[in-house]
């Protein structure tokens, strides 16, 4: 896949599925600017990609702290990136009776708003500068359809995501801005560390390839959507589950 004189930025890039999209875009030859509310593990993404590389501190969910990092990518590549990842993302998992109003707003706010508020600034960035292969790709979740029990804000912000995608790929179209949603099934990272080991088993057993996802699983999908070989593919919600059902 060759991304070579491509700039990109992945937001959630300090850990798990954004850090590995960050290094599957560098060894497919993209510059990345990798983006975290945790700045020391968005550095230490970096340290070790093979390509031109930045790192910065961003909340996705407030509009300044967008607009900076904006600003902060023209000034360091000076020209917006090309290629924007949204996987900054959170769970707050309980029972919808329980479910604390701040906990719907916080995942709403990171999940949801931060897709809309990265999308927007980042698309007007590209037009602004005549960028003419863009592509947006948004970390949707296979939560989106399963509708979990006790995952009422997650399953909502997803499906918010999926919605948001498909919005933007027919108004972006004419600026030759493809935008597409990835839904990946259980994925190995520190998110799905925290839920408990009889529902991993359980969804180990319910999905054919009979393993849980790897990171570069989902990184390797992001890189292609990147690329010029996915130069007809807009408005897409690709699920990418081993075939969970
Ligand atoms: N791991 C899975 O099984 C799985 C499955 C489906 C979808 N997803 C989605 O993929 C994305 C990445 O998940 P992951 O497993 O790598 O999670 P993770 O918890 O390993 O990483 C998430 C990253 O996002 C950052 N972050 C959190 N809030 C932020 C904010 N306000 N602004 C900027 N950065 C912020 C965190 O600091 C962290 O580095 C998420 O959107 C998640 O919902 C994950």
């Amino acid at each position: 896949m060759s991304l070579t004189g491509r700039i990109s930025i992945v937001t959630g890039a300090g850990s798990g599925i954004g850090r590995s999209i960050c290094k599957v875009l560098s060894n497919d030859g993209a510059k990345v600017i990798a983006a975290d509310i945790n700045l020391s593990a968005a550095k230490e993404t970096i340290s070790g990609l093979s390509t031109e590389s930045h790192s910065l501190e961003i909340n996705v969910a407030d509009s300044k702290s967008v607009a900076n990092a904006v600003q902060e990518s023209i000034n360091k590549f000076k020209q917006p990136p090309s290629i924007v990842v949204n996987s900054a993302g959170i769970t707050r998992d309980t029972y919808l009776l329980k479910m604390l109003e701040k906990d719907f707003d916080d995942v709403i706010n990171v999940n949801l708003k931060g897709t809309f508020l990265i999308t927007q600034h980042f698309a007007k960035a590209m037009i602004e500068h005549n960028i003419k292969n863009g592509s947006i790709t948004n970390l949707s979740s296979i939560v989106a359809k399963l509708s979990n029990i006790g995952q009422a804000n997650y399953s909502a912000s997803k499906n918010g995501v999926i919605s948001i995608t498909e919005v933007a790929s027919k108004e972006f179209g004419k600026f030759n801005i493809r935008v597409n949603a990835i839904l990946p099934g259980y994925i190995e990272t520190p998110m799905t560390a925290v839920v408990p080991e009889k529902i991993m088993q359980q969804v180990i057993a319910k999905c054919p390839l009979n393993r849980l996802g790897k990171p570069e699983d989902i990184a390797n999908v992001v890189s292609f959507l990147s690329s010029d070989k996915a130069a007809y593919i807009n408005g897409a919600s690709i699920e990418v589950t081993g075939g969970l059902y």
